[in-house]
């Protein structure tokens, strides 16, 4: 099974209608009645959202508003040593809340006069092919919940801070906002489940996880590294490889740590011209002869 599906845990709607998000066991907020119960609460109105009306807004409480202003805090200090000036840029462009978590809706307002992405509320796993399509049209899932007070600077589950802090931010650069356009027209042009995990892969290790070089310095520009201020603290560490198409869709990876295996742009223009250029024409041939090439590739796990 595709990576993916671990690490959002399952919700399931009870014949009555109640919504239980199904946290693992090692989850932080297992044993916290509290937070599980925000969970389910916060699942349920994605749940209900009708596509083409506004996003439910989530009455956050206190504690999960905190947990937003130390988190973009600590981000905002990283930011300016680790991350690429492209992503900055859109920082400054967006103008996010510091002091309180902004809704969906208001995400999509900000963002929508700058490059046209809005935002969609999701209740737990997207396919992926709905994921990423749905890009195409300047859409982007997003989950709403916060991450567990507990443990602030790392999440192995997608939330609100990620979302936001890492991809709307980007999502606000022309240059990467079209970057993310054209992985959508990517999804939705190949057939096969191989190509479309090829193209979600090169996604993976790009516009999650990727990495380039300013000056010679390794910057973050992957949302993924962007949204945790421990993990952005290690990635200049970790094997940083050339950015390789056929290496990065057939290299395996562990989503419930840090990402030790990265890619790096030698510019954004150089990202461009290599991951744009693939989603803008790839197709199921050329993915399979990518896959046939890059067969015995390196495993990141
Ligand atoms: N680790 C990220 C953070 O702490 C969030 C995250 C969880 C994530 N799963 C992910 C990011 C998968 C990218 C891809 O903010
Ligand atoms: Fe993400």
């Amino acid at each position: 099974m595709f990576e993916e599906a671990q690490y959002f845990a399952p919700v399931a709607t009870g014949e009555d209608g109640s919504v239980v998000v199904q946290l693992a066991t090692s989850h932080p907020g297992f044993a916290d009645s509290a937070y599980r119960e925000r969970r389910n609460a916060i699942a349920a109105l994605a749940l209900n959202h009708v596509p083409g009306e506004p996003i439910p807004a989530v009455e956050y409480t206190a504690e999960e508003h905190q947990v937003w202003v130390l988190v973009a805090r600590e981000l905002a200090i990283k930011h300016r040593t680790y991350a690429a000036t492209e992503y900055l840029r859109g920082c400054e462009r967006l103008g996010l809340p510091k002091d309180r978590i902004p809704q969906l809706q208001e995400v999509g307002d900000l963002l929508a006069p700058l490059t046209g992405f809005r935002y969609l509320p999701a209740a737990g796993l997207v396919p992926l092919r709905e994921f990423y399509g749905v890009l195409a049209d300047g859409l982007f899932h997003s989950t709403q919940y916060i991450r567990h007070h507990s443990v602030p600077f790392y999440t192995p589950e997608p939330d609100v801070v990620h979302e936001v802090i890492g991809h709307a931010n980007a999502l606000a650069s022309d240059r990467f906002a079209r970057l993310y356009r054209l992985a959508g027209n990517a999804a939705r042009r190949v057939e096969t489940t191989e190509a479309l995990e090829f193209v979600s892969k090169v996604f993976w290790f790009t516009l999650e996880f990727g990495v380039l070089a300013e000056d010679g310095v390794d910057k973050a520009y992957g949302a993924g590294i962007l949204s945790s201020y421990g993990e952005i603290e290690e990635f200049r560490g970790m094997d940083i490889l050339p950015l390789d198409l056929t290496v990065m869709g057939t290299t395996t990876y562990d989503i419930t740590k840090y990402q030790d295996v990265l890619f790096r742009a030698e510019s954004l223009d150089h990202l461009e011209d290599v991951v744009g250029a693939f989603w803008d024409t790839c197709d199921d041939d050329t993915i399979a002869r990518m896959v046939a090439e890059g067969a015995g590739a390196r495993s990141s796990v």
